[in-house]
């Protein structure tokens, strides 16, 4: 069977500006519009031109230099409006004026309130249908590719509605807009108006139906899609669901959707280039300064994440069991598999294996109770901080001690405590110390269990990775008989790193006093 085409009608440039708190400059909507041509969107709706210079402006320049889609700018059903509109078009290789106005008795009653328009509902739905045929025959002076938008179709009274749709469509509309412009409507409600409106719309044949849905309810894309369902063939939305309060259909969703399930929509296809979507989103997020949230459908930061266990373990073994598109798909690279405490064992060794790491299985159960311990405290793990673990974790020499505990008390009266427990053969060694620093505190705590006093000869911390939970990685040189030793240690507590640093000198030391190696020239490092 072949398929339809559903027109993709993007709206970020003018329905999506009119999100609270943003705006953008001529030459920020210039190269949206151009990546929005790269997605192969069919039409581009660069701006309302009579609403502001600047958009005037905006259009002008979207018409003049952006070729594929068709360029289109929004009017009131006015002839003012629509002469602004086709000057800031003139230079467009196709463009389209987007006219129209409020039907439902709610926007009639608010809107057109004064006595001018007519004193009953009756006469002012009759004033408001003459300056829709009166708007689309002006703008069919200029063009042949007119839209029509019948402002809250989604509240409005049906056979109003059915008659100014007819009315229009004599007048030369080719696209009837059915705004649900409150984001009011239920799915079923919206596809059902579609489907009214076909069979009671006497020449709706002659014209594209589109749907615009708003997200009140959190049902743009849902309502979208079962406007297609019931013969719509145009979607208007905005990349990442921007606009008006809270937004429209996002275009990413409802066309994935389409290509996702291509087994539930399969008279219909689009012509939209997916894999732009990812860029797309966040070039508009950046420009318009309106992050993308984590879980966003299709382009989130977690859209193609896995993190516990049970998921990871699946989707390592097969990725459908826990996704059903392919990130390449939208423009990722790759899914992601986010370490965190939920992260099993067999997530961790997989990742290790990426990174070069192949592990015994006593190295890999050391490591990974190390991870958890550095999990439970960041949010993320990251490759560095694996790198670090298993620096400090797979010592290649033997751990003759082992630090099992560090408890460290800071006072502002009195000098640090600290208090460690550190395993030596098959004993438990306590001891206590304070210092003139935390550090200090620990360090002569360490050399009471160990019994080892090494020369401290230099000190230094750095952070592994990024944020306030970052690894911390210490390095110490101790020296003992003219030789010299470095140890490290990570931590996400920049103490017990420390610790764990001098704990591995004093390993290194005393492997190489059993070894009785003697002295080299260069400190071992
Ligand atoms: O939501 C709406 O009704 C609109 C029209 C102006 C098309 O944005
Ligand atoms: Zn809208």
């Amino acid at each position: 069977m072949a398929k339809e085409k559903i027109i993709i009608f993007d709206t970020t440039l003018r329905d999506g500006e009119q999100a609270a708190g943003t705006r953008l400059g001529a030459r920020e909507k210039l190269e949206i519009a151009r990546q929005l041509a790269r997605l192969k969107v069919d039409v581009i709706e660069a701006g309302f031109p009579a609403s502001s210079p600047e958009d005037f402006e905006a259009v002008r320049l979207i018409s003049e230099q952006i070729e594929g889609p068709v360029i289109c700018g929004l009017t009131r059903a006015i002839e003012q409006d629509i002469e602004t509109c086709q000057k800031a078009m003139a230079k467009a290789k196709r463009f389209r004026i987007h006219t129209g106005i409020g039907v439902s008795e709610i926007h009639i009653a608010g809107k057109f309130a004064d006595d001018k328009y007519g004193k009953t509902m009756g006469q002012k739905q009759a004033t408001i249908l003459k300056m829709a045929v009166e708007a689309v025959k002006h703008t069919a002076k200029y063009t042949d590719d007119i839209e029509f938008y019948a402002e809250d179709s989604g509240r409005a009274d049906r056979a109003f509605l059915y008659e100014i749709l007819e009315a229009v469509i004599d007048a030369g509309a080719t696209t009837v807009n059915i705004p649900d412009t409150t984001g009011y409507s239920i799915p079923e409600q919206y596809g059902a108006l579609i489907r009214d409106i076909r069979a009671n719309v006497p020449n709706i044949d002659k014209a594209v139906i589109s749907v615009h849905c708003h997200d009140d309810l959190g049902m743009a894309v849902a309502n979208s899609l079962a406007g297609v369902k019931n013969g719509a063939r145009q979607i208007e939305g905005t990349i990442n669901g921007v606009g008006e309060r809270a937004g429209n259909a996002a275009i990413e969703e409802a066309v994935m959707a389409i290509h996702t399930r291509r087994d539930f929509f399969e008279e219909v296809e689009t012509g939209i280039n997916t894999r732009e979507f990812y860029r797309t989103s966040h070039m508009v997020a950046d420009l318009l300064g309106m992050p993308v949230p984590a879980n966003k459908a299709i382009v989130g930061r977690n859209a193609f994440a896995h993190s516990s266990g049970i998921h990871v373990d699946g989707f390592l073994k097969k990725r459908e069991t826990y996704e059903i598109m392919r990130p390449e798909s939208i423009g990722l690279a790759e899914s992601r598999v986010v370490l965190t405490a939920r992260t099993g064992r067999h997530g961790l060794r997989h990742r290790l294996k990426d990174m070069g790491y192949t592990l015994s299985k006593e190295e890999l159960d050391k490591t990974y109770e190390r991870f958890l311990a550095v999990a439970d405290k960041k949010k993320e793990v990251f490759n560095e901080d694996l790198a670090a673990i298993i620096s400090d974790e797979i010592h290649l020499i033997e751990q003759t001690y082992e630090l099992l505990h560090l408890h460290v008390v800071i006072d502002t009266d009195t000098a640090p405590k600290a208090s460690v427990k550190v395993r030596f053969a098959d004993k438990t060694i306590q001891a206590d110390a304070t210092g003139d620093g935390p550090v200090d505190a620990a360090y002569e705590a360490i050399r009471e269990a160990t019994g080892q006093s090494p020369k401290l000869e230099s000190y230094s911390i750095r952070a592994v990775t990024g944020g306030k939970e970052a690894l911390g990685e210490a390095t110490v040189r101790i020296s003992e008989d003219g030789r010299s030793f470095v140890g490290r240690g990570i931590s996400t507590d920049i103490i017990e790193a420390s610790a764990r640093a001098y704990i591995d000198a004093i390993n290194r030391m005393v492997a190489a006093q059993e070894k009785g190696e003697q002295p080299k020239e260069k400190p071992e490092v």
